[in-house]
């Protein structure tokens, strides 16, 4: 009875995690403060849509899918996008990223080998030389600043095709990749060093663009999935960090099978069901998010459970 009665007011049991259940994890410095590196990143310093409009520009949607296909795996290829890295593993917010750790193509926390063999192919060059992450907004250092120009369209064109193995993305995710990376400038920062945090709204709203963005590429039916596996990586990432919260896992895996289903539709239309999931998702990630990991405390006592390794 006793034993019932202390559970009972035990506060709410906090599962472990580890490098399967949370991937980002999985490129951490050890050492590093995890918990920072988790629910915080480098303040974003892109272009903002022009304030007091109405509805956002052509262009405004052209940045916002550029970085969309930035932060997504499915613009990678090979053993990137299988560990579950992005372009904004490494560049957060199109910044840089002080805890990036991976081992055999980091040396220092922060840097990586970009010709490593792991990631690419093509370029792997056999040396171990990681160099410091850069941070894309500063435009610093040996970094093209002419992000209009041919030389910058072949550089980022190698990136993805060649340092990390991805497919020839569609038309429409590389001109937005471009413009996206047009748009990191510090000057649109106030304090380019501020950290900000991390939100669940955040990947909820980034999953909500990419379907809209499935809407608007119909009858594209390459872009239409590409943006479709953009949505469902950001709703796993909402999954890793509810995992047990009340029905927000369920929520999310009956979404992701309805944008998957859409995806293949012969109309590539989408189904009004899926906005009216949305909607509800939002209601329950809204309760549920003071216990989920992405609030620091509860994060850190998940943390603490975890084995050092
Ligand atoms: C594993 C970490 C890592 C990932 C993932 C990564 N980068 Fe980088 N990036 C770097 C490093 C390190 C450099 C500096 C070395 C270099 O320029 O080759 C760099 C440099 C750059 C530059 C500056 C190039 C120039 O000469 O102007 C751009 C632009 C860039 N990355 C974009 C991207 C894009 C787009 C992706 C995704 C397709 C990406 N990065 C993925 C680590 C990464």
């Amino acid at each position: 009875m006793l034993a019932v009665a202390a559970c009972v007011s035990a506060p709410e049991a906090v599962a472990p995690i580890d490098r399967d259940s949370l991937r980002e994890l999985r490129w951490v410095a050890p050492g590093a403060d995890a918990v920072a590196a988790l629910t915080t990143r480098p303040v974003a310093c892109a272009a903002k849509d022009a304030a007091g409009k109405e509805s956002r520009s052509e262009l405004d949607w052209q940045r916002e899918r550029g970085r969309l296909a930035f932060e997504s795996p499915a613009l990678l290829g090979g053993a990137a996008a299988r560990m579950g890295l992005s372009c904004a593993s490494c560049h957060l917010n199109g910044r840089g990223n002080v805890n990036f750790f991976v081992e055999g193509v980091s040396g220092a926390p922060g840097t990586a080998d970009v010709t490593s063999s792991l990631f690419s192919k093509v370029r792997g060059n056999g040396t171990f030389d990681p160099v410091p992450i850069p941070d894309l907004a500063a435009r610093d250092g040996t970094q093209i600043r002419d992000r209009k120009s041919a030389a910058f369209r072949e550089k980022v064109r190698g990136l993805i095709v060649e340092e990390f193995d991805g497919q020839p993305p569609p038309p429409d995710v590389f001109e937005a990749v471009l413009v996206y990376l047009d748009s990191l400038d510090v000057a649109h920062c106030a304090d380019p060093s501020a950290r900000t945090a991390l939100e669940p709204f955040d990947d909820y709203g980034a999953a909500f663009s990419a379907m809209t963005a499935m809407v608007t590429q119909k009858g594209r039916p390459d872009a239409v999935l590409f943006y479709s596996r953009a949505a469902r990586e950001r709703l796993e990432r909402l999954h890793e960090r509810f995992a047990g919260r009340g029905d927000v896992p369920a929520q999310l895996e009956a979404l992701s099978a309805s944008l998957a289903q859409a995806a293949t539709a012969r109309d590539g239309g989408m189904p009004t069901v899926a906005i009216a999931e949305f909607s509800a998702l939002a209601v329950a990630l809204l309760n549920e998010a003071p216990k989920s990991l992405y609030t620091p405390e509860v994060l850190r006592a998940a943390l603490e459970k975890q084995p050092p390794r």
